[in-house]
């Protein structure tokens, strides 16, 4: 079922079935799909929201609790994580506990698109590697958006297709040849099919979705005063803003 992933992935029940077999490797796994830079950019994109000291952050596509982690870590905040994955969510609640955060953060099964919290209702907010998976990304962000106040931080991580030929052409050898490999090598027959989904993913997504219609997206969900950080060469890319104080 995994092979038809570049067709059938933008759908709740289709990035379900994806992770289901996934989140037992899922860290280690993540730092092979970004080239070791995961938890570099992941830094990077938490800098935006800690630094506005919110009181409240939910983390929608929390998968595993890395992001919800650092969060609650770097900030006095209570984290609200949110993923469609209970196979995500049930290993993200373990590490929870281990690192002795029950009391700050909350785990909670939904969909990015139809979030269970009334409008204004976070501080703040985070997600990554999302929008690949949602069927309409512009109707998603208008709901993330809805369940910030204004004057709120949204902050966002994704891969990103290198602009430059020279690194374009090392990133499409990368994601073609030495994902799927590495992926089968550390995970199995599972994070193979994943490897070989994810660079033709990304490149699709891309192409449907360039970036210049993604700001237009985030400005349509009342988003503004955009900071857009490409890291690692174009492998990735954060993307930041803060809530409309009207118009909604
Ligand atoms: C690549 S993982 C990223 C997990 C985590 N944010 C991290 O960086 O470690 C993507 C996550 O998005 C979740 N996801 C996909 N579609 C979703 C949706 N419509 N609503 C909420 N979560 C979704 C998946 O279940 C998965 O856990």
């Amino acid at each position: 079922m995994h092979d038809r992933l570049p067709t059938e992935a933008r759908s709740e029940r289709a990035a379900r079935r994806v992770f289901a077999a996934l989140p037992h490797r899922y860290d280690r796994l993540a730092e092979l799909l970004s080239f070791g830079q995961n938890a570099r950019w992941r830094r990077t994109m938490v800098d935006h929201v800690v630094a506005t000291s919110p009181t409240t952050v939910c983390d929608v596509a929390t998968g595993t609790a890395g992001v919800a982690i650092e969060l609650a870590e770097r900030s006095g905040a209570h984290v609200t994580g949110v993923d469609v994955s209970e196979e995500m969510l049930s290993i993200g609640a373990r590490r929870v506990t281990a690192a002795g955060l029950d009391h700050r953060i909350d785990l909670r099964q939904a969909s990015a698109d139809r979030l269970p919290f009334p409008d204004d209702h976070f501080d703040a907010l985070t997600f990554t590697y999302l929008l690949r998976y949602v069927p309409d990304p512009a109707t998603t962000l208008k709901e993330l958006a809805r369940v910030v106040r204004p004057g709120g931080r949204i902050a966002s991580l994704d891969f990103h297709v290198p602009e430059h030929l020279l690194w374009r052409t090392a990133w499409r050898s990368y994601t073609r040849l030495i994902l799927p490999v590495g992926g089968a090598l550390l995970g199995g027959a599972a994070w193979w099919r994943v490897g070989a989904f994810l660079g033709r993913n990304i490149d699709a997504h891309y192409a449907s979705f360039p970036v210049a219609a993604q700001l237009d997206a985030w400005r349509a969900a009342d988003i503004g005063d955009l900071e857009v950080t490409v890291e690692s060469l174009g492998g990735g890319i954060v993307i930041a803003g803060t809530v409309g104080e009207g118009g909604r």
